[in-house]
């Protein structure tokens, strides 16, 4: 199995201390319908882990809140004990209810609860690095993040946490957070459509910290532009490359973590990403979401 691989498309990161390939893998689509119970495929699920990490992807994403618990212990059936290079990033703050709503949970005994399971699920005795997911299934709410985050910060000098990170925040949260304890990552929703943080995306460049988009192929309604559509046909490429490609070129701390259950998918989404843009190919999608 190959640990690395420098030809991956965008190179690398480091988070902390941690470096971590920029094409990335989300895992949330492993579990199943709604992100609820098992997958119906699941020795194709464990076989999507076993590809990416054998692309040389050295960045998963996860949450113990997807199945629930279930993606997390696909991702340990599939690659514990895991390679050197393997850093998978988790994240606390939602739970599930039995509508398979994602309710907040980010009491401090809901935080301490979560990180347990997370450790127990992927089978590690550290989280590589753990993100308060603020807001809700609607985007970030303002607020403030002092209990939850300082409790995550608790968490990291006792050892259960390497790094920390938010995600569905706002910038005030973010700037928050960053004057309790250092953060590695941001992670909220974008992609060439939704580009409400790309004011945030420029500062956190400047300041070395990751911003890692989530649903960068649209989520559960894949993106739909006529202009991506028409870019993608005159360099003859799929939509899904095209997008992908776009975010490694929108700023270099940004980490992609797009999701599939599909082999096929994921590697025709590695290939992809190397997509190059022209400058008229920028200009023409950065108007998308404008
Ligand atoms: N922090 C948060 O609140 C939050 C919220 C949502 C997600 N996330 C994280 O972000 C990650 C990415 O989000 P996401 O997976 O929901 O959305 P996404 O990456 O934007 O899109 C995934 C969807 O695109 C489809 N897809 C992928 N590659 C494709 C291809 N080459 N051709 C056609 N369809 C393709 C997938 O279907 P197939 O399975 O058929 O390929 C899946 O339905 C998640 O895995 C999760 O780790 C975080």
């Amino acid at each position: 199995m190959s640990t690395f691989s420098p030809s991956l498309p965008g190179g690398t990161w480091t988070l902390g201390d941690l470096t971590v390939t920029r094409f990335g893998y989300g895992a949330m689509q492993l579990a199943g319908p709604g992100v609820m119970g098992p997958p119906a495929d699941r020795d194709g699920a464990l076989a999507v882990l076993r590809e990416a990490v054998d692309l040389g992807i050295t960045h998963i994403d996860t949450a113990d809140a997807y199945g629930p618990h279930i993606t997390n212990q696909l991702i340990r059936e599939a690659l514990h004990p895991y390679p050197d290079t393997l850093r998978i990033v988790t994240k606390v703050g939602a739970t599930r209810d039995e509508q398979g709503g994602w309710p907040p949970a980010r009491e401090p005994e809901d935080l301490r609860r979560a990180v347990r399971h997370n450790l127990d699920n992927l089978g590690l005795e550290t989280l590589d690095v753990v993100n308060l997911r603020l807001g809700d299934a609607q985007g970030p709410r303002p607020g403030s993040l002092a209990e939850p985050f300082e409790t995550l910060a608790e968490l990291q000098r006792q050892g259960l946490i390497r790094h920390l990170g938010v995600s569905n925040a706002t910038a005030d949260q973010v700037a928050e957070a960053r004057a309790i304890a250092p953060i590695v990552c941001v992670q909220n929703m974008y992609n060439l459509a939704h580009r409400q943080d790309d004011d945030l995306i420029d500062e956190l460049a400047g300041q070395g910290i990751a911003y890692v988009p989530f649903f960068p192929l649209g989520g559960f309604s894949p993106l739909q532009s006529s202009a991506l559509t028409a870019v993608a046909a005159r360099l003859d490429a799929t939509p899904m490359s095209v997008a992908l490609a776009w975010l490694l070129h929108r700023s270099p701390n940004i980490l992609l973590i797009p999701g599939t259950s599909s082999v096929a998918h994921l590697r025709e989404n590695v290939a992809g990403a190397g997509l190059p843009l022209s400058d008229g190919d920028l200009a023409e999608l950065d108007k998308i979401g404008g």
